[in-house]
């Protein structure tokens, strides 16, 4: 047996990012060897933060099975900790000897370095990770010298595509396994554009459950990129980790790599159908209403203007815990975590807003919620002339003031908490935050929509979804 199991060796768990892949995910990724050439007779990998070797060895395990005219195998493995390499080189000692026995040359190289920092030209048929997550500081002498070798990127995950990637041969394949975030979102649309330019994206595994890896909180997905042109055909396959049940979907490429190269995630015909429906409808702009997120930050404040309980001077102050029970507001909160005013001072008169009716959406949501935005209506206020609306919240506004809004925001609000728009939302991003560009990429119906759909306001989700399906048919 392979001896490939955790013990007290990891100290540098944290420092380097080690997340041991198990047998399941490790078979599951090695699959997509299948889009290789069979029938060839000797192969080149790479396994970039190898750790003990569990991607390299099941790698290794498939093509043995299943390449049969392989006779030469090389691979590549780089590991920075050193603590590691000790069992790295037994496991493939052991392996070179199983191979060995059933004629196939195994050759491996360990490299105890930094793989964004290596040196080597050697080209590769297959690649094989699961590299380590972490922010990459821009301001550090070490981002720097990874923009000198061409390889920097916001995350530690994606610098390690960027880098293997650019070492996969043509029509080599490379199977990963990180973050989903690196799919959507803005800060990785430079790193996507470079990505879809040069590579196929040929498959997408992702799971029900967020705990692949114990302390990993980010959903994590497969990806299977292949280097030649786009193929017009994405496998999409939905993985229930408990129930080990599988669904795949062949989808075109058009639907699943949208603008930005955004890449959507579809489940069932039904996702499908819902996203069509949604391409029809309109952005936020073009409704006249912009979106943005709240600009005061709590703890740049000073303590002293921070009130629970209304005084002289104070000012409606809303956090997201006021909002998403139900679509009304909830301020003043009794026993607020946080706080319900905010006093108005010459040091921090700007980040007031006019008071105005809003709808506002949670930033934050928690993955065991059950849907990912929470809106609810912030009605204008008799008595006060200004409010301060937190950075935990995003608001709507209507650009032109003299709108008659309050039924167009009611619908928003009713739309905005649908399935409809949950599906959406789940289709594009994997994470528990809403930001502005996620509002932004969504599509709303028409004002007149809107303001019909302001009849389910307040009413139960199944109302609230009935509603919005009956109104979006208009
Ligand atoms: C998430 S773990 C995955 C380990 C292994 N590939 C697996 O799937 O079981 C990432 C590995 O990369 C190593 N690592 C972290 N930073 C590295 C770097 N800059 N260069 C090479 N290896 C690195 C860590 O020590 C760790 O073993």
């Amino acid at each position: 047996m392979l001896n490939t199991e955790l013990d007290e060796t990891l100290k540098n768990k944290k420092k380097y990012n080690q997340f041991f892949t198990n047998k399941y995910i490790s078979q599951k990724m090695s699959e997509s060897i299948k889009f290789l050439d069979d029938q060839i007779d000797t192969i080149k990998i790479l396994d970039p933060g190898s750790g003990f070797g569990n991607l390299g060895i099941e790698a290794i395990n498939y093509i043995y099975l299943n390449f049969t005219k392989i006779k030469k195998i090389e691979i590549d493995l780089y590991e920075i900790d050193s603590i590691l390499i000790g069992r790295l080189k037994a496991n493939f000692v052991k392996l070179q000897k199983r191979m060995k026995i059933n004629s196939i040359i195994l050759d491996f190289n360990i490299y105890n370095e930094d793989f964004l920092l290596s040196d080597s030209s050697t080209m590769y048929d297959l690649i094989i990770m699961n590299p380590p997550y972490k922010k990459i500081n821009q301001k550090t002498c070490y981002s720097l010298k990874l923009k000198e070798v061409g390889v920097n990127t916001v995350n530690t995950y994606t610098s390690f595509i960027k880098k293997a990637l650019i070492n996969l041969d043509k029509n080599g394949i490379a199977i990963f396994i990180t973050p989903r975030s690196f799919m959507n979102g803005k800060y990785h649309i430079k790193f996507r554009e470079w990505l879809f330019s040069k590579f196929c994206l040929n498959k997408i595994v992702w799971f029900k459950s967020r705990s692949l890896f114990d302390g990993v909180l980010q959903e994590v997905v497969i990806s299977v990129f292949q280097k030649k042109i786009q193929s017009d055909f994405i496998n999409l396959e939905y993985i229930d980790d408990e129930t080990l049940n599988e669904t795949s979907l062949r989808v075109n490429q058009q639907l699943v790599i949208d603008k930005d190269n955004m890449v959507r995630f579809f489940s069932n015909n039904i996702d499908i159908y819902t996203y069509q429906k949604e391409r029809n409808l309109k952005r936020i702009e073009e409704l006249g209403i912009n979106v943005s997120t709240g600009p005061v930050v709590y703890f740049r404040q000073s303590k002293n203007y921070l009130r629970k309980k209304n005084t002289l001077n104070a000012y409606p102050y809303i956090f997201s815990e006021h909002v998403g029970n139900g679509m009304v507001t909830n301020w003043p909160k009794k026993n607020p975590k946080r706080y319900n005013y905010l006093l108005k001072k010459d040091d921090n008169k700007k980040v007031f807003r006019k008071n105005d009716a809003y709808v506002l959406v949670k930033r934050v949501t928690s993955k065991e919620d059950s849907k990912r935005i929470y809106a609810s209506i912030l009605s204008k206020f008799d008595k006060y002339d200004m409010v301060a609306l937190d950075n935990s919240i995003n608001f709507f506004y209507f650009k032109n003031p003299n709108v008659n809004k309050i039924n167009i925001l009611k619908g928003l609000c009713v739309y905005l908490n649908s399935s409809f728009v949950d599906n959406i939302f789940r289709q594009f991003s994997g994470n528990t935050q809403v930001n502005i560009y996620d509002l932004k990429v969504l599509r709303y119906p028409t004002l007149k929509q809107l303001s019909n759909m302001s009849s389910g306001f307040n009413r139960s989700q199944s109302e609230i979804d009935l509603c919005v399906k009956k109104y979006l048919e208009d």
